[in-house]
């Protein structure tokens, strides 16, 4: 298995180009099966997860042409033979489940595997299914997978117990074929679902309200192919973001600085400077990172996905900090790593305690998931010695080759 060797205490300098966001890009590809016409999405990152999720298309018969190069997809739905998935892939991404809502509603049929759980939480997938339930879909689970049948799928008025950004982006491909109108309150507001929506507007569907916790679907006959372009990761530009704010100054290039307020307002109170021109934003380490606390929120809360990040920059500030993870049950992952380089953190229950140190050590770490990764590399770019990072497929499930990008700027990255 590869890892990254890090060599750290480089100061960074530069400007990075953000890619487009693996959280759109999913649900948007998941989305092109509502119709038969040919679908082209731009601006889709080369990520593992985007390849999965393109082999679990190609598995239904749906016709797809990637191209890395220029980041573009293809995907035309015209010739389903099966709304059965292939188990073996869909237990590989959380977001395969995404493909439900799509196949139900156009096809009035689909079975798709249990997605599983994951190393930060248990994920279960509730919330999806009381929204089927409540379009009028037949719910049924055996053999590890989720049956859903429904003639044609009736709009309703579906509150949601909790913000859950899956469900809000299957329930509203499920509601986009229904017959009639659906509201969707206590909807999650991630900006990838408002990019979601536009996709889905393009292709003739009815929705309103996207980006705010109440969003109307007004059930569409037919839906027709469209173009669409995927808006910038938002995690990406804010781990480059921390990445100045930790080792010197970097500027990230064609971000959407609203979709980063959270993370800039954070970054700030802690003592970085920040300056916002236009679609690019750049970060400086000032050398007085003072802690703070931090809880993790639905958005526009502070995200979770940025949280392990941000504890690394905090291992090197100054006094104590504590973050409060309220999104999921197992996200301190990185915790047991970061004190293997020389941190002072505890956790107690949802809480972590970070005490800055004045130092951290390269030693040999594991990548445990997707953003823990990330933090590892922040740390590994901070400390004396060099890092050897582990299991680092995680990383690259969400981090367009991040070596390189890093490299570019000074870093001195290394694989094996
Ligand atoms: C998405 C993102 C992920 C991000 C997360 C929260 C994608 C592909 N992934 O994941 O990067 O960390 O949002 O911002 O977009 N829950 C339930 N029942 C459900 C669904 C969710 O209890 O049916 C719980 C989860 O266990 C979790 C919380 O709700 O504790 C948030 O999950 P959710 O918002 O659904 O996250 P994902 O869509 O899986």
């Amino acid at each position: 298995m590869e890892k990254f060797v890090v060599e750290g205490q480089y100061s960074l300098n530069g400007t990075v180009e953000i890619s487009g966001s693996k959280n759109s890009a999913l649900p948007v590809m998941a989305a092109a099966l509502l119709t038969e016409e040919e679908c082209k999405i731009k601006n889709v990152p080369p990520l593992r997860d985007i390849i999965i999720m393109e082999d679990i298309l190609n598995t239904l018969s749906v016709k797809t042409d990637f191209s890395p190069k220029n980041n573009v997809i293809s995907i035309k739905a015209d010739n389903i033979s099966s709304v059965s998935d292939d188990g073996s892939l869909t237990g590989k991404i959380r977001a395969s489940f995404l493909t439900a809502g799509s196949l139900l509603s156009r096809f009035g049929y689909a079975k798709i595997s249990l997605p599983g759980g994951c190393s930060i939480g248990t994920r279960p997938i509730d919330l999806h299914l009381k929204g089927f339930a409540k379009l009028g879909a037949e719910v049924s689970k055996e053999f590890g997978s989720i049956e859903l049948k429904a003639e044609r799928l009736k709009g309703a008025d579906i509150y949601l117990d909790f913000p859950s950004v899956g469900a809000t982006e299957n329930i509203i491909m499920a509601a986009a074929l229904a017959e009639g109108a659906t509201t969707l309150s206590n909807a999650a507001m991630e900006p990838e679902i408002a990019d979601l929506c536009c996709f889905l507007n393009k292709m003739g569907a009815e929705i309103s309200g996207a980006g705010t916790d109440t969003i109307k679907i007004n059930g569409a006959k037919t839906l027709h192919g469209a173009c669409h372009s995927v808006i910038p990761d938002r995690i990406e530009a804010g781990t480059f973001m921390l990445i100045g704010a930790a080792c010197g100054a970097v500027t990230v290039k064609n971000v959407y600085p609203e979709h980063l307020l959270p993370v800039v307002s954070k970054l700030k109170e802690l003592g970085a400077e920040v300056e916002i021109q236009g679609e690019n934003i750049s970060v400086k380490n000032t050398g007085k990172i003072k802690n703070a606390d931090i809880k993790t929120l639905p958005y526009p809360g502070f995200p979770t996905d940025m949280q392990p990040q941000f504890m690394s920059l905090m291992t090197l500030g100054s006094g104590t900090g504590v973050i409060n993870e309220t999104i999921f049950e197992n996200r301190f992952l990185q915790v047991g790593e970061l004190n293997r380089m020389g941190a002072d953190i505890k956790t107690e229950g949802s809480s972590a305690i970070i005490r800055g140190v004045d130092r951290l050590t390269g030693t040999r770490v594991k990548a445990t998931d997707l953003r823990a990764g990330a933090a590892l590399i922040i740390s590994a770019l901070c400390a004396e010695g060099t890092t050897e990072i582990e299991d680092i497929y995680h990383i690259e499930r969400g981090y367009c080759n991040i070596d390189k990008k890093l490299n570019s700027i000074g870093a001195r990255i290394g694989r094996l």
